[in-house]
């Protein structure tokens, strides 16, 4: 049976697994050039707490036939993650991040060519170990994935359009720029198992819809989290969406009571002197973040609904505890 579903640790679950995922990791990001080499594995050095393979390897194990993981699967996770640092690695470049996960970003380290390189190598090869697994649908959704982190990060960059205040527009990029990859690697993985054909077929449509919601939950949740947490917790200055012009869910709940002070500020891109400032005050003048944690939470909950639609078992309840997780901004 399985008890005390509340308190277990999805990340504790899977320790072995990501021991080894991250082995892996550095395998296939290695190279003969040492300069590539040593660009293209930086990420893969420094621990981290491996949110998106998790969650990859947890669906695999859930999925039937459950309580196993495929090597091929345990692949999928490895890719999931190369693609993941890929997009991070360029996204540091147009963010001009200067730091990542604790330590200096590499484009900081070794410079913006140096760091698009490293990331087109990484694509490279997640793709060529996505092609490994002879599976043409898996390499279909990976492939949709990559397009999607590009449309997602466009539309995002978008900010003096009339869409940036629209909240189909924001939950659309959002969908585009995290949920995506969540969704298609969790589909991926159940497509990759050992169960018959009939049975993946509707097990790989839940697995993309808890994917997809505990995608959403936890991006949300990530926006929020901008206008409140510090420093320390973050790990970087709030207000920091702000600061590059972007518009997420607090804003576009606050603009219901505040649109006539918000909208100009929100087309200069929070440009004009105090901008900033006064658009965190009117966010928590408004109900903008209460109404965007209810927004994070209702994700969850559908994460979860579609979690419980697998087999009883511990793995199933990690997955719930880390839809919880998600949602009360533990991730
Ligand atoms: C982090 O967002 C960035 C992403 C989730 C995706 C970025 C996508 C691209 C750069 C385009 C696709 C590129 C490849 C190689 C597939 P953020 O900047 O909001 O968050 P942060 O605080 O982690 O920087
Ligand atoms: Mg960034
Ligand atoms: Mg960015």
């Amino acid at each position: 049976g399985h008890l005390a579903g509340k308190v277990i640790d999805p990340f504790r679950l899977m320790e072995p697994q990501l021991r080894s995922l991250t082995e892996n990791l550095k395998t296939l990001a290695s190279a003969d050039n040492k300069v590539l080499d040593t660009v293209s594995r930086y990420f893969f050095d420094v621990p981290g707490k491996r949110f998106r393979p998790a969650l990859v390897l947890l669906v695999a194990q859930a999925s039937p036939p459950a309580g196993e993981i495929s090597s091929e699967q345990q692949r999928l996770a490895e890719i999931t993650e190369m693609i993941h640092t890929a997009s991070l690695l360029h996204d540091d470049v147009m963010d001009h991040a200067e730091i990542r996960r604790g330590i200096p970003s590499l484009n900081n380290v070794h410079g913006n060519k140096l760091a698009i390189l490293a990331g087109d190598f990484l694509l490279s090869r997640a793709s060529l170990n996505l092609a490994r697994l002879k599976n043409v649908e898996v390499i279909e959704l990976l492939s949709t994935v990559i397009a999607h982190l590009v449309e997602g990060e466009i539309m995002q960059s978008r900010t003096e359009t009339l869409e940036a205040t629209n909240f189909d527009y924001y939950m659309r990029k959002t969908y585009l720029k995290t949920a995506s990859l969540l969704a298609h690697s969790c589909k991926g993985v159940v497509l990759l198992g050992r169960a018959e054909e009939s049975l993946k077929d509707s097990a790989s449509e839940v697995a993309f819809e808890y994917g997809k919601h505990i995608g959403l939950a936890f991006q949300i949740q990530d926006d929020v989290l901008d206008f409140e947490g510090d420093l320390q917790s973050l790990g970087k200055t709030p207000g920091s969406d702000l600061r590059e012009g972007l518009t997420t869910a607090p804003v576009l709940f606050a603009l219901e009571k505040f649109s006539h002070e918000l909208e100009p500020m929100i087309h200069r891109c929070y440009k004009g002197e105090g901008d900033v400032e006064r658009t965190m005050q009117l966010v928590k003048l408004s109900d903008g973040i209460a109404k965007s944690r209810e927004l994070a939470l209702e994700h969850s909950r559908l994460a979860i609904e579609s979690a419980n639609k697998f087999e009883p078992s511990v793995t199933r309840d990690a997955l719930v505890q880390l839809a919880h997780l998600v949602a009360s901004c533990s991730c």
